[in-house]
């Protein structure tokens, strides 16, 4: 199975399994002398750890993560980076095989089973194995040290969706997302998401939900034209994550509803003397390059495929049957994303700061001058 990095600067690589030893990476590429703590990585995963409360999954994973190499550590405290290699490695605990005994031979619609048989004619079924989101902690891991490459950057993100029901925007407080088991920045639909996800997980169901991230703080400049566009390369490594299966970059598909005036982001000069945008609508990129102004990307995620209905399938000798799903599922896939998606973009940023300065140096270059940044 090929195809297990991403970035090209910044470059992530992940392994293992779902219910395997052990889970990781290598970021390879990360600049050397940036210091950062194995708690600070520990944080991170901590966001996405499943069974932190009833809307998630109940599988206990403590996502303990060892730093293998790459760093030294700094008389100060913590860790700085060398230039070398990052092994990142999560152990595995709490893998329940036997949940998965009576599905091996048959594919689980909405999974991957079907498809890595039919691909590589053998599959880890335990799981998901590879295809388990599982996986995804390792890239939290890594966005944890992609941050560091870019200082002065926030990325957040907020789930905006979870079914029918969406948040009021005029109500957006950043604060209210870590009050609640949701990411949800609208503390009125915190109450209502709560009800409604009761109600689908006490039915074995489940449900979609859309992730919106905003990165701040972004140096213009970051992006290319053509074959390595900033959006290109945000919706690719969003794509990527499990259950994603639409990306918009600001105004996204509402741009299609919209008149030239309506979506013209008007310009004028701040107060530095620099341009600035007086709205958004392109969601901080013009031509895959980012603007400066917050880069705003959203991700639709399908509602979990595992659910306690028996659905319609085939199994692999070809007999046709019906399958249900056992083991411990999240109702709502959608809320752990929060914390990958903003993994996901750390990293592209970082990829494209490196890739920035590799072509044109360091700073901002103002087209009438002026300062850099
Ligand atoms: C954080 C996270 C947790 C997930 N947990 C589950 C789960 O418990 N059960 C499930 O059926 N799918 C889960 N998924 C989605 C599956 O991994 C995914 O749907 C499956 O591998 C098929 O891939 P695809 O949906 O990208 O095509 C999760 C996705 C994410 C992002």
């Amino acid at each position: 199975m090929s195809f297990n990095t991403f970035g090209h600067l910044f470059r992530v690589t992940t392994f293992g399994e779902s219910h395997g030893a052990a889970i990781g990476c290598v970021v390879d590429g990360c600049p050397p002398n940036l210091r950062f703590t194995v708690e600070e990585v520990q944080a991170a995963l901590d966001r996405r750890r499943p069974g932190q409360s009833r809307f998630t999954t109940q599988r206990r994973e403590p996502d303990e993560v060892k730093v293998l190499s790459g760093t030294l550590e700094h008389p100060e405290g913590g860790l700085v980076t060398t230039g070398t290699p990052i092994a990142l490695l999560i152990e595995n605990v709490d893998q329940r095989s036997k949940d998965y005994a009576d599905i091996a031979g048959a594919y689980r619609p909405g999974h991957a089973d079907f498809t890595y048989d039919v691909k590589y004619g053998i599959r880890d079924h335990r799981g998901g194995g590879r295809s388990s989101a599982r996986e995804t902690a390792t890239r939290v891991a890594a966005g944890a040290i992609a941050a560091k490459v870019l200082p002065g950057v926030s990325v957040r993100g907020a789930v905006v969706r979870i079914g029918e029901i969406e948040i009021d925007r005029s109500r957006w407080d950043w604060d209210e997302v870590q009050n609640n088991p949701f990411f949800c920045p609208d503390p009125k639909t915190v109450p209502l998401w709560e009800e409604y996800l009761d109600a689908i997980r006490k039915a074995g169901s489940s449900i979609g939900a859309v992730v919106e991230l905003v990165a701040e703080g972004v140096p213009p400049g970051l992006g290319a034209p053509l074959y390595g566009k900033l959006d290109a390369d945000l919706a690719s490594a969003l794509l990527g994550i499990n259950a994603a299966k639409g990306v918009e970059i600001g105004e996204g598909f509402n741009a299609a509803r919209l008149t030239g005036e309506a979506n013209a982001d008007e310009m004028r000069l701040g107060n530095e003397g620099h341009p600035q945008f007086l709205s958004n609508h392109a969601g901080g990129i013009l031509g895959g390059i980012a603007t400066g102004a917050p880069i705003v990307a959203r991700f639709a995620l399908k509602p979990t495929s595992s659910i306690l209905t028996p659905r319609r399938t085939v199994d692999r000798t070809g007999q046709e049957t019906e399958i249900f799903t056992k083991g411990r599922h999240d109702p709502c896939v959608g809320i752990r994303a929060v914390p990958v998606g903003e993994a996901m973009m750390w990293c592209v940023l970082a990829d494209h700061l490196l890739r920035h300065r590799g072509q044109v140096g360091e700073g901002v270059k103002w087209p009438f001058g002026g300062t850099t940044m």
